[in-house]
């Protein structure tokens, strides 16, 4: 097992890529902590985890507000007593051209996907300094090539690249390494409104190359490899994990 005797925090690990990679993490010895708003979600899925010998702890928690960001990490530390690896992952999608946007559904997309990695990364590191740990920072294929119709999605994306290669530079010297995952289009409740439609869906699809939509459990093995030592030389990185979405144009011209 890669993670044997590791303590990781998921957040959003009650749903889809969350939720896959709790698992991953758990079958890899990993103890898991899950940070959801969807209390009910976080606690399922830990109770599947401890039923197959896993320590899994669930919290209700709103990851863009700090008080509970503060007392998620007390409660991780209370249970587990350190934390190796922060999976930022929770997110919302939102999706208009910035001409139909609104401020407020703005402001939620950048606190919900981008503000959530500075708190929980603020208040976790203190406790990875010693001996250090692994970060992964949930962007997207959106935060590296143009999408239409995702202004903030995309904003909030690119930005935690950016703040992904910030954070390896400022906690290298503490053997944190922080790497983001960037999925193409996902099968999970976060795009059921792009799948409802056959036609879309038949649309989107053929933009992978690869010729499918990814599974939760795709980007979760990235997210193990990251986690885990097998990357244990690789810091501030983008890994593009998206079936050829973001290679480039791919109708034949
Ligand atoms: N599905 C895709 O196509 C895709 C592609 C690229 C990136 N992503 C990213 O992957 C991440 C996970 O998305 P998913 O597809 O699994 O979606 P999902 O909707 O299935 O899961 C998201 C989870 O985050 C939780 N969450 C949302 N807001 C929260 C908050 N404020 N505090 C705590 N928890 C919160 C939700 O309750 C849910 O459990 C997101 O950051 C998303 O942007 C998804």
């Amino acid at each position: 097992m890669l993670l044997n005797g590791k303590v990781a925090i998921v957040t959003g690990g009650g749903s889809g890529i969350g939720m896959a990679s709790a698992r991953a993490l758990g079958r890899e010895g990993a103890s898991v902590a899950i940070f959801d708003r969807d209390a009910q979600s976080a606690k399922q899925i830990a109770d599947e985890l401890a039923a197959q010998g896993c320590e899994a702890l669930a919290l209700g928690i709103d990851v863009s507000c700090e008080d509970d960001v503060g007392a998620g990490i007390a409660k991780t530390l209370a249970k587990f007593g350190k934390i190796d690896i922060l999976q930022n992952n929770a997110g919302i999608a939102v999706r208009h051209p910035v001409t139909e946007e609104d401020e407020a559904n703005w402001d939620k997309c950048m606190a919900v996907n981008l503000k959530s990695v500075f708190l929980c990364s603020k208040h976790a590191i203190p406790h990875m300094l010693n001996p250090g740990g692994s970060i992964v920072n949930m962007a997207s294929v959106t935060g590296i090539v143009g999408v239409r119709n995702r202004s903030a999605y995309s904003a909030s994306k690119g930005a935690i690249v950016a703040l992904t290669r910030n954070m390896a530079l400022d906690y290298a010297r503490f053997q944190i390494r922080v790497n983001c995952v960037c999925p193409g289009f996902t099968r999970t409740p976060l795009i059921k409104g792009l799948l409802a439609d056959p036609e879309k869906e038949r649309r989107l699809v053929a933009t992978h190359p690869l010729g499918r939509l990814g599974t939760p459990e795709d980007v979760a093995n990235a997210i193990v490899f990251l986690a885990s030592d097998l990357s244990s030389w690789i810091t501030g990185q983008a890994l593009v994990v998206d079936g050829g979405f973001g290679v480039g144009a791919y109708e034949d011209i």
